[in-house]
C-alpha cells in the first residue's frame, strides 16, 4: 500500500493519498482528513452527521479507536492527532532482518487491539438499537450492524512500544453502519453473520499473515 505523497508544512504535514487527503496539524493537535471519491464508484462520499454521532458514542465503547472531532463538510472531518512511530508495518520494518521482531508485550497489545474490533461493534450495534429511528432518519436502528471494512495493519499505529506498548485503530471512516433494511430482495437477504464473518476474516488475515507481525 502506498504510502502516499508527503508535504511537509509550518504546523505538520499533508498526507496526499489515491483517494483521500489528510492534514495534520502537530502543533494544535488535529487531523483533518478529506475523503476522495471511491474507486471504481461514481457516487461522492456523503459523511452524515449521523454518522459523526453514532462514531462519537463508538468512540467511548472501544478505547483503541482515533478520536473523531467534528464534521466539517460532506466529505471532511476532523479527528484528534496521534502522535506514533508509524503504521504497523511502517514501526516493524526499521526492526526488519532480526526473527521475532515484535517483543511479547508489544505482541499482546496489539492482539488486544485487533480483536476489540468485533466486541466493541456487538457493543455499539446494541446502542444502535436505542437510536430513534425517526430521530436518526436513516435506519440506523433496530437491524443495524456498527462494522469495520478495513481492518488491517495500515490502519493501526503504533503509539508506544517496548515495556508500555500502545497501539490505535486510525481511519474511523472504515467504521460504518449496515443496515439489512437496505436490501429488500427476499431471496437473498443478508444476514448481520455475514457482515460479523466478514470482520472475522480481516482480523484473520491480520494475525494470520506471518509477514504481517514479525
Ligand atoms: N489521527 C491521526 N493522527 C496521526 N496520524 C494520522 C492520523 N490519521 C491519519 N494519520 C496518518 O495518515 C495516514 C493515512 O491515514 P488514513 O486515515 O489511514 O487514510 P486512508 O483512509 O487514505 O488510508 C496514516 O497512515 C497516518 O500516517
Ligand atoms: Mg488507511
Amino acid at each position: 500500500m502506498s504510502v502516499g505523497k508527503i508535504t511537509q508544512t509550518n504546523n505538520g504535514k499533508v498526507i496526499h493519498k489515491e483517494q483521500n487527503t489528510i492534514y495534520i496539524d502537530e502543533q494544535n493537535k488535529i487531523v483533518t482528513k478529506t475523503l476522495g471519491p471511491r474507486p471504481g464508484s461514481s457516487s461522492v462520499v456523503n459523511i452524515v452527521p449521523e454518522w459523526v454521532q453514532a462514531y462519537k458514542i463508538f468512540q467511548t465503547i472501544n478505547p483503541y479507536v482515533v478520536k473523531v472531532k467534528n464534521l466539517i463538510s460532506s466529505n471532511s472531518f476532523t479527528m484528534e492527532y496521534v502522535p506514533n512511530l508509524g503504521t504497523v508495518d511502517e514501526w516493524l520494518q526499521s526492526r526488519k532482518g532480526k526473527r521475532h521482531s515484535i517483543t511479547r508485550l508489544e505482541l499482546f497489545e496489539l492482539t488486544k487491539c485487533i480483536m476489540s474490533v468485533i466486541p466493541s461493534s456487538m457493543e455499539m450495534s446494541k446502542v444502535l438499537d436505542t437510536l430513534n429511528e425517526n430521530d436518526l432518519k436513516r435506519g440506523y436502528g433496530k437491524h443495524s450492524l456498527w462494522v469495520n471494512s478495513d481492518m488491517h495493519i495500515h490502519n493501526i499505529v503504533c503509539v508506544s512500544e517496548g515495556d508500555n506498548p500502545q497501539f490505535k485503530i486510525i481511519d474511523p471512516d472504515s467504521w460504518w453502519i449496515w443496515n439489512d433494511a437496505n436490501h429488500n430482495d427476499d431471496y437473498d437477504q443478508p444476514h448481520p453473520l455475514d457482515q460479523i464473518r466478514r470482520m472475522n476474516t480481516m482480523i484473520t488475515n491480520v494475525i494470520n499473515d506471518r509477514a504481517n507481525l514479525y
